[in-house]
């Protein structure tokens, strides 16, 4: 599964994106270490505030069937005019996942004519996490 194919799988995700009320298709694939993906997309709600972003989908279908760790790599897909960088929420939602196995997972923020390539610490630096709990 090459970085490619893992945007790709974020962008066939979105087509699932039920996203009638700001019409903003995201996708999201997250890539383990054993190799395995898990996709997302953003579920919205009639109440508006209630909408779930597609890499937090993404994370709770992986958390759901035991995955606590591993995470390598995660591509984000929408359809703007720029790469889309998580939102905060969801930069703290991975990290959750991230920091549970110990790694720093590469996030690739894909746009139309480029795809941005940054760390999740860099995107959440100082993060707070299950760490800081002990
Ligand atoms: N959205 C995501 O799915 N992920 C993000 O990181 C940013 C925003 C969704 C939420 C909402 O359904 C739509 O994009 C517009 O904000």
């Amino acid at each position: 599964m090459t970085d490619e194919d893992l945007i790709a799988a974020a962008r066939q995700a979105a087509e699932n994106s039920y996203s009638p009320y700001s019409n903003f298709a995201v996708g999201s694939a997250l890539r383990f270490a054993d190799g395995s993906v898990v996709t997302g997309t953003n579920i919205e709600n009639a109440s508006y505030g209630l909408a779930l972003c597609a890499e937090t989908v993404a994370v709770s279908k992986a958390m759901a069937d035991g995955v606590r760790g591993g995470l390598e790599a995660v591509a984000v897909t929408g359809p703007g005019d720029a790469p889309i960088t998580p939102c905060g929420r969801c930069r703290q939602v991975l990290n959750e996942l991230a920091q549970l196995g110990g790694t720093d997972p590469l996030i690739l923020c894909v746009g139309p004519d480029e795809t941005r390539r940054v760390k999740l610490s860099e995107l959440l630096p100082d993060a707070f996490g299950p760490a800081s709990l002990d």
